[in-house]
Parts: C-alpha cells; structure tokens; sequence
C-alpha cells in the first residue's frame, strides 16, 4: 500500500488553508502528491498564491474551469477518478466547502481511499447555500474530520457522526496569516491602488448576494452610502461583476472597484482598513485576529466563532450603512478572547493526526 498523502485544492480559498498542511507534513517527510482541480483559474485567482505562499507546483492539473454545479462537479469528478486511480494515494485531505472538495470526497470515498476533511463541522444551517451541501456531504464521507473550532463537535454529532474522527486542531488560514504577518504593508497597497489612508475594504461574491439582482442592487446602493463617510475599496470577484457593475458598482464618488489582490496585497490592505464589509467565509476569520471591525453581509454564518470571539457582525443589506456609521464612529465593541487553537500550529497538528490516522490505516 501507498503512503502518500494526496491533498485537492481547486479555488482561492483552498490555497491558504492547505500550504501550512503541506508543509508540516513535509517537514515530517510525509510523501506528498498535490492536485489542482483548476476550479479557479485566472492568475489572481490561483497562480498568485502558490507563487506567495511558497507552495509548489502541482504535480497534477486537472484544468477542470467553470461551469454549473452539475457540469463542473461532473468534471472534477471524472478527472479526480483518473487521477486517484492513477495514483492510489493512501488517503485524500480535502479543505474546506468549494465544489473541488465535495467532488473529491465522493471519488475518494467510492473508491475506498480514506478521506480527511480539513475545517469540517462548521454549519450555516442553510442549504440555500452550494457550500452547506458540500460540507454536509464531505463530513458524511470523511474518515478523519479536522476541526477549526469546538462547537463544530456539537453539529457532528448532532448528524449523528462518529465523534471520535473528529479532532480539534484550529485554523490553518490563520496560520498563513500570522506566518506572513512581517510582509504586510498597508501604505503601499493603498498609494498604488490610489487609496486614501482612511479605508473600508468589500469583497462580495455570494450568489445570494451577487447573483439575485434585488439583493445585489440593495448591497450597491448601501456601499455609495458607506462611501459617503469613507473610501471603499472592493477588490471584486469574477462572480457578479459585470451584474454589479450594471447595477452601478463602478469607480468614482469614494468607491474603488479593483481586480482581486493577490494574498499579501489583500491582507495588507484589510489590516490597514478601518472596517471590512464581506460575506467571504476567510474574511471573517482573518478579520477576527486582525482585529478589523467587520459587517458580513448574510443572514448566518458557519463562522460565530468570530461573532463570539472576534471582530464580525452581521448585518442586512438594509443595516449596513447605519452598521458601518457606528464601527466608524467607535460605538461598538468586540469581544477581546481570540478562537482557541488560532495560534499558527493548526498545519502542525493537522499533521500529527494524519500521520496517525495513515500509521492506523497501516498505510
Ligand atoms: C467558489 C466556491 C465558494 C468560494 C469561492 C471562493 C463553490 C460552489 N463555490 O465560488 O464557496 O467561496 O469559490 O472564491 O465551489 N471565474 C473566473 N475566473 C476564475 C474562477 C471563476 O472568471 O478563475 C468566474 C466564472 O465566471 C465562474 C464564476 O466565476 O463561472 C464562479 O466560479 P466558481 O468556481 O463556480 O464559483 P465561485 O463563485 O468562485
Ligand atoms: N483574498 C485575496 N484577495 C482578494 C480577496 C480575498 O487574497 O482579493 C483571500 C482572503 O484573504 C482569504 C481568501 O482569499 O484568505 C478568502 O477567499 P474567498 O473570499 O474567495 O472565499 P471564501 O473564504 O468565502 O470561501
């Protein structure tokens, strides 16, 4: 049998989380195999992580792009099956909730190769959500399930899953961030985009909010209202951007649309901002140990964690204007005790387990 520990990563959120997994297991000598579904393809969407966080090449690119739901699953499954077989890694680490994982989960797990789940458990009890369906699906096929936070053992459980898979080994993403802590940098960031010192950030790209155009027109129209009191800067996403643009997102009267930034530009500029205004799932862990009061633009979060320990609200597109005034204007306070286990060791632990978990397996 194989030793090899394959891991799947397909869009940008994946990257970070996956690079301090990656590299603790290299430390430990760990045969490694890294799999890009090519889920997220632009430059700033994919390649300008792996050359940031010092990730190597993938040693398999499965150039799967976009699609509907069906049609893209579909594809990643067909590739991820070739692949697999292919390669017969020992077991499979899949991140997060984007389709890459899901889709990897379901071939891994049909294919008896043992699947390990990094930030399982996390819930929005909301299926109008593609991610809670992934997440749902991949805890239900995983055989190891790494959590990011406690409450996370509850939901398991709750489904009626083994708790003794699960293991509680904090937040990778934030391990890249207080890795990279030394390069991040503000001033520049603001002066090469033409940002003013005093700025609000906004990434928005939930299809709740981007894709329905009543909601999407309702979010436009409450960042210009923001943008009468401070300069947003809104790196924007490939998705919705040209139906926000319809709908009047554009440059001009305080408002900054700019491409995506690469990870130290972005996180740079959030670290300098007064206020992040989001509905990304990453945004409101890295603002929570930034410290960056943040508005996230949904109705729940799988994250409240970073309500009850962090820095994170959330707000309707109706509250977000009068939200932002009272950040601004230092009406509101924050919790100050940060989520346990988001100390920059979560790689390191996820590492443990699975060398572990593969020593069980007899791998
Ligand atoms: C995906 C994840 C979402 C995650 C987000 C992170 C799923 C179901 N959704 O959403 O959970 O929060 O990534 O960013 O997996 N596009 C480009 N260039 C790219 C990638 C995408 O132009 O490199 C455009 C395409 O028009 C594509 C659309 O964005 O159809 C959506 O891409 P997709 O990967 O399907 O979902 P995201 O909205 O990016
Ligand atoms: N991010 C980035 N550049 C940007 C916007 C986001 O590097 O222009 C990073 C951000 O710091 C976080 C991750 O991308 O680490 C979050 O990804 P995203 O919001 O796309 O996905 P989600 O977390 O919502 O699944």
């Amino acid at each position: 049998m194989s030793r090899t520990v394959a891991h799947v990563v397909g869009a940008r959120p994946n990257f970070m989380k996956m690079a301090p997994v990656f590299d603790a297991l290299a430390a430990l000598d760990q045969p490694q195999l890294l799999i890009h579904t090519g889920q997220h393809y632009d430059e700033k969407m994919s390649d300008i992580f792996f050359r940031e966080l010092g990730i190597p090449e993938p040693d398999v690119n499965l150039g799967v792009g976009s699609g509907s739901h069906a049609t893209q699953t579909a594809a990643l499954m067909t590739g991820l099956e070739a692949t697999v077989l292919e390669h017969e890694p020992a077991a499979m680490v899949v991140y997060g909730d984007v389709n890459s994982t899901i889709a990897a989960a379901l071939v891994c797990a049909k294919l008896g190769i043992p699947v390990v789940h990094v930030e399982a458990g996390l819930r929005s009890f909301d299926n109008t959500m593609p991610e809670e369906i992934n997440r749902r699906v991949t805890d239900v096929l995983a055989d190891l399930l790494l959590v990011t936070s406690p409450e996370a053992y509850g939901h398991l459980a709750d489904e009626g899953l083994d708790v003794d898979k699960v293991r509680l080994v904090g937040n990778p993403m934030i391990d890249t961030l207080l890795k990279h802590r030394a390069r991040f940098d503000a001033a520049p960031v603001k002066a090469a985009a033409g940002l003013p010192d005093r700025v609000a950030v906004s990434t928005l790209h939930r299809p709740a909010n981007v894709d329905d155009p009543v909601v999407a027109q309702q979010i436009v129209d409450a960042l210009k209202q923001v943008a009468k009191s401070i300069d947003v800067a809104i790196p924007l996403h490939p998705r919705g951007r040209q139906r926000l643009a319809d709908l009047g997102l554009v440059s001009g009267d305080g408002i900054h649309v700019i491409d995506p930034l690469g990870y130290v530009d972005f996180v740079s500029l959030v670290s300098g901002a007064d206020l992040v205004i989001t509905d990304s799932g990453g945004v409101q862990e890295e603002t929570t140990i930034l410290e960056v009061p943040c508005l996230t633009v949904r109705p729940n979060t799988e994250r409240p964690i970073t309500i009850t320990h962090g820095t994170n609200r959330l707000v309707t597109p109706a509250e977000l204007a009068p939200a932002a005034e009272a950040v601004l204007s230092g009406e509101v306070d924050f919790p100050t005790d940060r989520p346990p286990f988001w100390d920059g060791r979560a790689g390191q632990r996820c590492a443990t387990e699975i060398v572990a978990f593969l020593d069980r397996l007899g791998a």
